[in-house]
């Protein structure tokens, strides 16, 4: 409704999508939740994702992110196995496809171009699809067999936020409740700990000082950022790149910790920011070495850890949550730093030139 698309006391909208992450969670695990308390999910759309041998997960830019860290459910919570593509390579650029492939999309907007063209491509092959989208109505909702919706609210500022945390959130859910299904238990409550990643989630976004701070410290006099992280950290490191380009014009790039040594380590120079993510236990050690050899050839570097595994020096330690959902949680600081930057830089922060909300242009 109306009131739901009003900045109210916010400056931009881009704040306030970020500020409502923790409410967007909550409703999404009540949207979510059967009558036994349990996971829930509509039974035919269960049904198509279940019979499927294999998922080819379609979407572009920040979708595209969640879509990654989604690949990682699906894979580890009900063991199918899963590939991700950005939706504009697809059309030309097609995988050898399993006997019983579902195509998942992934659309705040439910109207990219690039995306839409697979689908009509794939449901000519007769191959079946299901939606995830914030938008009910939607081009791609409509198109496909199955919708899933995002319950983020609607999205005004260009750079996407709440509906990359509602994407990740949804994909959990769905996977679990394909583990289900298949009699394969996930090893820990979703709910719950959804319910816990909100929480934190809020304790994040209550940190905002500290995040314009870190924002001033890093960011106010580079050209160029660096974001790393291994894992799922990794996947969240592609979308911190990501915000900060979109909306600062600062060059950005995310890339896998063990790369630096490949090539990117060459760019690091006297005060290069670079934003690690260590949230993950058991990739913790290997991070951290990493950002040993950057700040050895003088990077300014910012830590990103979680309790439990942070260590004292940490610039930015995020509340615990279950390591699987720390996306949810280790992109806000992320997205922070990217707004604050921005405004710092006396960037538009809500329409950021040369950048549309969707893209409806092939
Ligand atoms: C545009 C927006 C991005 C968005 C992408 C995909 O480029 O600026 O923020 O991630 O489209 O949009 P979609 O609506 O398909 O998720």
């Amino acid at each position: 409704d109306a009131a739901d698309i009003e900045k109210g006391t916010y400056p931009h909208y881009m704040l306030k999508e970020i500020d409502e992450q923790p409410a967007v969670l909550r409703k999404i695990i009540q949207a979510h939740r059967g009558p036994d308390g349990g996971l829930w999910l509509e039974e035919d759309t269960l049904r198509a994702i279940t019979e499927a041998d294999r998922l080819y997960i379609i979407a572009a830019g920040t979708s595209y992110h969640a879509g990654l860290v989604g690949k990682e459910y699906f894979e580890k919570f009900a063991g199918i196995p899963a590939e991700v593509h950005i939706s504009s390579e697809f059309g030309y650029n097609m995988p050898i496809l399993s006997e019983r492939p579902l195509f998942i999309f992934i659309s705040q907007s439910g109207e990219t171009a690039d995306s839409r063209q697979v689908l009509v491509k794939v449901k000519e092959m007769g191959h079946p699809s299901v939606t995830l989208t914030n938008v009910s109505g939607s081009t791609l909702s409509r198109e496909s067999d199955h919708t899933v919706l995002l319950h983020a609210g609607p999205e005004i500022a260009v750079a996407s936020t709440k509906a990359y945390t509602a994407q990740i959130a949804v994909l959990s859910i769905l996977a679990a409740c394909v583990a289900g299904t298949k009699g394969k238990s996930i090893g820990f409550d979703l709910i719950q700990e959804l319910g816990i990643a909100a929480n934190a989630a809020e304790t994040v976004i209550d940190r905002k000082e500290d995040m314009e701070a870190v924002a001033f410290e890093f960011l106010q006099l580079s050209r160029n950022a660096f974001f790393i992280g291994r894992g799922i950290d990794y996947h969240v490191s592609l979308e911190g790149a990501l915000k900060l380009k979109e909306i600062s014009y600062i060059q950005a790039e995310g890339f896998a910790g063990g790369e630096l040594k490949h090539g990117t380590i060459a760019l690091i120079e006297e005060g290069t920011p670079v934003f690690a993510l260590a949230t993950q236990p058991e990739l913790s050690a290997n991070i951290r070495g990493n950002v040993k050899e950057v700040t050895a050839r003088g990077a300014h570097a910012c830590l990103l850890s979680m309790d439990g595994t942070a260590e004292e020096s940490d610039r930015i330690v995020i509340p615990a949550v279950h390591p699987l959902l720390t996306p949810l949680v280790s992109v806000i600081p992320l997205q922070l730093i990217s707004y604050y930057a921005s405004l710092h830089r006396g960037c538009d922060v809500d329409q950021p030139r040369n950048l549309a909300k969707s893209v409806t242009v092939e």
